[in-house]
């Protein structure tokens, strides 16, 4: 498959659908040597990857259950014990964590690029015929689980890309129309902001970002 194809043709494949083996070792490198490829304003670098693979996955899953029991003291053991069990849904995860640097780049291009360096971490995989995710959910915001992976206040967890073979192939989704999403600069210009795909529900401030602190 051509790289434009593949853009054009690109899925994430749900957790359930994702397993059977890993990458090889060579593969793994590959994938992370694009992702530190990706553009980076001031060469910060301002990003950083843990792998995790075999029995790191379940060893993690410790910290895992601990974090969500110390958030949801309720929690039955039954819940507890799935979450330890997050990590080995994929054979491979790669968490990548945004840093900021100081330098002349905004923090915000700095995001920026940890964002890049997420989706070629799945391009990547992709290529190599793998199945990928990128899911952030509940430990990307847990404190303990930030601690356990050596974030400071620099850090914030860009996600968590989940890897491995994929089981059965995904529906594609609906995507936006060009025409709701793209605005010709022309004298009397009238943006097309995407509004129709905008859930009523969410009231994000539009010019924060969300702090690993925040919930
Ligand atoms: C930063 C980021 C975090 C995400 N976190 C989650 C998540 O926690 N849970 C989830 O179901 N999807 C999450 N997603 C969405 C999936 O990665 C994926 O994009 C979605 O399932 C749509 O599939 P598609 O990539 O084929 O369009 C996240 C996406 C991004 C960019």
């Amino acid at each position: 498959m051509t790289l434009l194809s593949s853009l054009l043709t690109r899925r994430s494949t749900p957790i359930k659908d994702i397993g059977g083996d890993a990458p090889t070792p060579d593969q793994i490198q590959t994938i992370l040597t694009a992702a530190s490829r990706v553009p980076d304003h001031n060469k910060l670098c301002p990003w950083w990857f843990v792998v995790f693979e075999g029995e790191a996955r379940v060893k993690f899953g410790a910290v895992l259950s601990a974090a969500f029991a110390r958030e949801n003291p309720d929690a039955a053991p039954a819940k507890l014990e799935l979450e330890s069990e997050r990590f080995t849904r994929a054979p491979l995860i790669i968490a990548v964590i945004s840093r900021i640097k100081r330098g002349k780049a905004p923090a915000w291009e700095q995001m920026l690029s940890s964002g890049a360096a997420c989706y070629i971490l799945c391009l990547a995989a992709n290529a190599l015929g793998y199945a990928t995710n990128w899911l952030t959910e509940w430990p990307a915001y847990n404190e303990d689980v930030r601690k356990a992976l050596g974030c400071d206040d620099r850090d914030n967890i860009a996600g968590f890309i989940y890897i491995g073979q994929q089981l059965q192939k995904p529906e594609d989704r609906p995507r936006p129309a060009l025409s709701d999403i793209v605005t010709p600069w022309v004298d009397r210009y009238t943006p097309q902001k995407g509004e129709s795909h905008e859930k009523a529900d969410l009231s994000l401030p539009l010019a924060g970002f969300r702090l690993c602190s925040d919930k």
